[in-house]
Order: structure tokens, then sequence, then C-alpha cells
């Protein structure tokens, strides 16, 4: 864990063991630049401890990038609740009550809501010993779920990354491979076959799939098939899936989708430009929750000031992809440097 800590550049992680549940609890706050920092918190089993620290630190820094690119007066970071497997109702519930504390004690410098593995009702477990947890259920006060928006957000780069390839917006006929058919990749999966879209869906869970075959009749493939010819890949399940190994089987022009840190490592941003693939940057496609969380709750917006915030993911990547073009660099690389100008700026410009 000490060598994590050292390969990061965050301001502080919390760390914790649960004896009952046999979990580790992390909070890593990367950045309070541009406001407090706020990030989901993700419930899942990791190899190792070290490996879900790793996730947590990642994450946290994605989230800070995330905020600045989005214009959101806030900083980054995330929690990862490293569970050794299916926890009991009860075990589950002392779990996040105990995480609620750990919120609770860094007094509003960080402020939690839902990630992979956690909703809107444990939100609500969360909120019984801490304010600091956005997107509880609509029932308790909260905006409920960032996941339709996210979808939203999603949707509008998947239009701006084929503008740009393409020269126009239309999605009619394009081949979209949604990998994942969760909170998000489902959504997705409406709005594109609306669209007009031909879409091929992937997911672990064979249920997911049959259900959305049977509602739009979408193609299926297996959950790992990414070298099919399609125009646009979506990774909406888990990161870490563009790297050295599985660039060459990409057979794509465009990559787009809701997944967190989808690059291995940074580097694999100018494989993807060598290889002629369009990537829309993470942290920029994606912020649509983000949009919706601290739009709504943060913020006080309205739905108008919500969806302008979505429209806007699918602006600002158009601008990032020209960025790219005129400067030579990759689409990653323009993304995080308009996220560095923008924290090297300050709070005023991101408001
Ligand atoms: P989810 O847990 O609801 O859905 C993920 C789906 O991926 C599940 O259906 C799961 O069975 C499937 N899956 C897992 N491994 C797979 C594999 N190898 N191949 C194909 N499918 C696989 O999660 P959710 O909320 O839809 O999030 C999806 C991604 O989007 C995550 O990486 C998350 O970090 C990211 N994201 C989510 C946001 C939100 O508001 N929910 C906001 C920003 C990013
Ligand atoms: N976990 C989601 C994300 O990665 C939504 C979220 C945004 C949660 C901001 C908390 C704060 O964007």
């Amino acid at each position: 864990m000490h060598e994590v800590l050292s390969d990061w550049d965050g301001e502080n992680a919390l760390i914790s063991y649960d004896a009952r549940t046999g979990s580790h609890l992390f909070i890593a706050l990367h950045s309070r630049r541009l406001g407090p920092a706020a990030g989901g918190t993700r419930l899942r089993t990791y190899p190792t401890p070290a490996d879900a620290l790793r996730d947590a630190t990642l994450l946290a820094r994605a989230m800070t990038y995330k905020m600045a690119v989005a214009g959101l007066p806030m900083g980054g970071g995330k929690s990862v609740l490293a569970v050794p497997g299916e926890l009991s109702p009860e075990d589950r519930r002392h779990l996040l009550l105990r995480h609620a504390h750990n919120v609770e004690t860094l007094h509003g410098s960080y402020s939690t809501g839902p990630d992979v593995g956690t909703s809107s009702e444990d939100m609500d477990v969360l909120h019984e010993h801490t304010t600091y947890a956005f997107g509880r259920s609509p029932a308790r006060g909260g905006s409920g779920s960032s996941a339709p928006d996210t979808a939203v957000g999603v949707f509008h780069g998947i239009s701006a990354a084929v503008a740009h390839v393409n020269g126009s917006a239309t999605l009619a006929g394009v081949h979209v491979l949604v990998q994942g058919c969760g909170a998000v990749g489902e959504p997705l999966v409406g709005m594109l076959v609306e669209a007009g879209a031909r879409v091929t869906v992937s997911d672990v869970v064979p249920e997911r799939v049959e259900a959305l075959q049977i509602k739009y009749g979408v193609a299926v493939s297996a959950p790992d098939d990414i070298d099919i010819d399609i125009d646009v890949y979506a990774p909406c399940a888990f990161g870490q899936v563009v790297g050295a190994a599985t660039i060459p089987r990409l057979r794509c022009r465009v990559i787009a989708g809701a997944a967190n840190n989808v690059l291995v490592d940074a580097s694999d941003g100018e494989r993807l430009q060598e290889a002629g693939i369009l990537y829309a940057p993470d942290f920029v496609i994606n912020a649509g929750g983000a949009v919706h969380l601290i739009g709504y709750e943060g913020l006080g917006w309205s739905t108008e000031q919500v969806d302008a915030g979505l429209r806007g993911i699918g602006t600002t990547l158009a601008q990032i992809f020209r960025d790219a073009d005129s400067q030579g660099v990759s689409t990653e690389r323009a993304a995080e440097l308009l996220a560095e100008a923008r924290l090297a700026a300050g709070p005023t410009s991101a408001e």
C-alpha cells in the first residue's frame, strides 16, 4: 500500500479495517483545488487491499479531472469498500454506517455518492450518519440514481465522436457495441436504438442481454468479444479494458463509453491515436452523473440547467477532438491539458 500512495499525487487517504465483515475501507481525497472533493463509493471484491487502494486513488484523480472539465466547482475523491465476498444485509448496513462515520469525520472536505456496487438506497443508509452523501432516493430528499443522466451524457458524447469522424452526428445505421448493460448501459441502449443505431450488447449476466434482445431486437456478443467489426465501442462495465494487449484486436473507429479509467495506462491514448481510433476520454464523456448529482443537489439546478450541462459534454468533447487534431496530441492528452489549465487557474474559472 505504501507503494500505491508514493505513486499518487493526491492530498489524503483514509484507510480502515472492519473486523466484523473482513473489509477494508478507503477514502482517497485527491484534490480540493476547485472546491470540496466528491466522488462515488465503490463496493466490490479485489484480489488484495493494495489493488483496492490503487483503484480508489486512480478513480479519485479521475474525479478531479472530471469536475474540472465539466466546469463543476468541486474537487475529486473516491471511496472503495473492499469486501471479501457477498455480505448479509446486516453486515452490509454495518459496513455502510462505518463508512458514513469515516465520511463525516472529513467534515465536508469530501462528499460521496453512488458508484459500482452501491445505489441510492445505500446513500439513504449513509445519510443516517453523514449529511455528505449525494444521490439519495427521491423519497428521502435526494436526486436519485445518476445513471440515467450518465447515459444521456454518453449519448451526447457518442454523437460528438461520430460527428468528428463522419462529418455528421446522425447515428442512423452506426454500429455500436455496448459492453455492460447495467444502470448506465441499459438506458444508453434504448437511446441508441431510438436514434436508429445498429446496437450489439454484451454482459456477463445473460438475463441482462436477453431482456434487451427481447425489448429492442439488438444483437448479442460474448462479454469479452471486442474484435468484432463495429463503428463505436462503448465500454460500460469496468475500466482497464483498452491497453497494449487489446488495442491491436480492436476493429472500431471510436471508443466512447461510461466506464471510469478505460485506459490501462496513459500512454494508451497515444496508442489509440496511432491506431487511428478516436477516443472520447472517460472523465469527460461520463461526467453526466456528476452533473446530475452536483447540479441538482449541490448547485440547486433546474432540469433545464442539468440538461444543458449534459449537452455540454458533447460540445466539450467536440472541442477536445479539434484541440487534439490541431495540437497533434492524443485526445486523452488534450483533455488532460484542459483539466490542468482549469486547475492551474483555480476556482473562479470553474464556476
Ligand atoms: P452497473 O454495475 O449497474 O453495470 C455494469 C454492468 O457491466 C453489469 O450489468 C455487469 O454485469 C456488467 N459487466 C461486468 N463485467 C463485464 C464484462 N467483462 N463484460 C460485459 N459486461 C460486464 O454499473 P453502472 O452504474 O452501469 O456503471 C457502469 C460503468 O460506468 C462503471 O465503470 C462506472 O464506474 C461508470 N460510471 C457510472 C456512473 C453512474 O452514474 N452510474 C457515472 C460515471 C461512470
Ligand atoms: N460515481 C459516479 C461517477 O464516477 C457518480 C458520482 C459523481 C458520484 C460525483 C459522486 C459524486 O461519476
